[in-house]
């Protein structure tokens, strides 16, 4: 089923293609379509399987063999807003005709706006949420994510569903499950979201909580791992559940757990966000009760279409824009159970 889908998006993806290039050779002469991808941080493991991604359809893309390639021109911020600044401004004189920007910080667009407009150069951002009021400053501004509510939803359903199936999740059995919350960011719409949205599914499904502490690891691994075991001294076996803001944090906690070496029967649950080949596999060898799959394929796909449609000007009514300005793909659930299920389909 996944896999048909998959096969579907792309056999749309390259007749689209096939339509922008020929009007594009069309408009253009060469019919070139250069294209800037700016990343906050490479070594962030969701936004570097993203990039694989939108690299790989634009290989696809490039693989049909028209007269009109597409190419990409890459950069790394690493979480300086400043030196992403200067990417775009080289970007732009390199003459990319349309830009992808993961911001460094979601607040502060402002400079990247003004040089694109000035340049009239079309900027898709992504992953990173801007605030409404600088996406609609101009025309030529897009977003494509996901909605952080749903993964947030979506997590907090399946963890309820998990310990209802497996009440030994309340170890020391007072009918209550003690938590603790691994945040992504401070201020990055998904981990503010992500951390309510998900206690209130648990509250919703019935399940009774208590929140022992929630600490910042900013999407990271090594440093879910230092938390955590700090709340392993502190807590000792106390902790039940583990809610994570992503699979690195959720994989961290584990980490800590192995180098605390407690026994299996003795470990928390720890759910992720994301859906990356290692949360992947966490949830496969079972240190991970499952996570929820952000689909990095389906938000690469949206980015390409969206830029050669805003890059040749062809096409952009064909795309499912909300407001004329967001894409935003649907998350999903992952357990044990529908991995293997899937199989060989799952994402
Ligand atoms: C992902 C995180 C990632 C972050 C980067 C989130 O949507 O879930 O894994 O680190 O984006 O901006």
């Amino acid at each position: 089923m996944k896999r048909c889908r998959r096969y579907v998006c792309l056999a749309a993806l390259t007749a689209l293609v096939l339509i922008f290039l020929s009007a594009c050779g069309k408009k253009q002469g060469t019919g070139d379509i250069r294209i800037g991808v700016a990343v906050y941080d490479e070594y962030d493991t969701f936004v570097s399987e993203l990039t694989e991604a939108f690299l790989a359809d634009v290989a696809e893309v490039n693989a049909v063999g028209t007269n009109a390639p597409v190419s990409v021109v890459r950069y790394n911020a690493a979480q300086s807003q400043i030196t992403q600044n200067e990417q775009v401004e080289q970007m732009i004189s390199k003459g990319c005709s349309v830009i992808c920007v993961n911001l460094v910080d979601r607040t502060d667009p402002s400079m990247i706006i003004e040089m694109a407009r000035e340049a009239d150069v079309p900027v898709i951002f992504f992953n990173r949420e801007l605030v409404e009021e600088d996406l609609m400053s101009w025309n030529r501004l897009y977003y494509v994510g996901a909605d952080a509510f749903e993964s947030g939803r979506i997590q907090g359903r399946t963890a309820a569903a998990y310990i209802k199936e497996h009440p030994e999740t309340d170890r020391n059995g007072d009918g209550v499950i003690q938590y603790v919350v691994l945040e992504g960011e401070a201020g990055h719409q998904d981990a503010i979201v992500r951390s309510e949205t998900s206690v209130d599914a648990l509250i919703e499904e019935g399940i009774q909580i208590e929140k022992l502490e929630s600490a910042i690891a900013n999407w990271n691994r090594a440093q879910a791992r230092n938390r955590m075991e700090q709340m392993i001294e502190t807590y000792g076996e106390g902790v039940e559940l583990v809610l994570a803001n992503n699979d690195d944090m959720a994989l961290g906690a584990a980490d800590a757990c192995d180098s605390r070496e407690i026994p299996e029967e003795e470990r928390p649950a720890i759910i992720g966000i994301d859906g990356t080949k290692v949360g992947l596999e966490g949830v496969r060898n079972g240190k991970l009760i499952g996570t929820v799959y952000n689909d990095k394929e389906g938000q690469a796909r949206a980015m390409l279409q969206l830029a050669l449609a805003a890059a040749t000007g062809e096409g952009m009514e064909d795309l499912p824009l909300t407001d004329g300005k967001y894409i935003r793909l649907p998350y999903s659930e992952i357990t044990l159970d529908n991995i293997s299920r899937l199989g060989e389909e799952a994402p």
